[in-house]
């Protein structure tokens, strides 16, 4: 066992946990951190989509031990705050779009979705047709058609 320290939606945390024990586990299992799911854990599925440092990333795939003590780490519990709001704009849009039918691949699609729009605007445009083709999260349910219009209006409210 050894010490890791990172900083989860807004909070320092300190876990107790082996160097190889992925992010996802300790998030879920030793945080109680359950809006990243676990799929496949092998980074295909991307159901447990996150963001380090406001990209996207998939925990499932990161031993804790290379999780860096000043790394913020945001969940989908966290994603309100970073706007101050009791629902993000891209969380507001999956509900005007009804989009979720499970719901389990939703809070991944929903982060991925964020970060990307994020990357266009870094690349000082907005997001297009060819970005959303990118994003490889899987919805086992086959809601791609109401994820790619909740994520073009939640882009235009970000
Ligand atoms: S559980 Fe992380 S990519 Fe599938
Ligand atoms: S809503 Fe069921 S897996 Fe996507």
């Amino acid at each position: 066992m050894s010490t890791h320290t990172f900083v989860l939606n807004g909070e320092q945390v300190t876990v107790d946990v082996d160097d190889d024990v992925r992010l996802l586990w300790v998030l879920r299992d030793v945080l109680g951190v359950t809006g990243p799911k676990y799929g496949c854990g092998i980074n295909v599925c991307k159901a447990c989509t996150s963001h380090v440092n406001g990209k996207a990333f998939n925990p499932c795939s990161v031993r804790v031990g290379d999780v860096r003590p000043d790394d913020e780490i945001t969940t989908i519990e966290g994603l309100p705050d970073t706007v101050g709001a009791d629902l993000h704009p891209m969380q507001e849009a999956w509900l005007a779009h009804d989009v979720a039918q499970c719901g389990y691949c939703q809070p991944g699609q929903i982060m991925a979705a964020v970060a990307k729009v994020r990357q266009a605007r870094a690349q000082g445009r907005e997001i297009a047709d060819a970005d959303l083709d990118e994003i490889r999260n899987i919805c086992r349910c086959g809601t791609y058609h109401r994820i790619r219009e909740a994520i073009k209006e939640g882009a235009a409210h970000m």
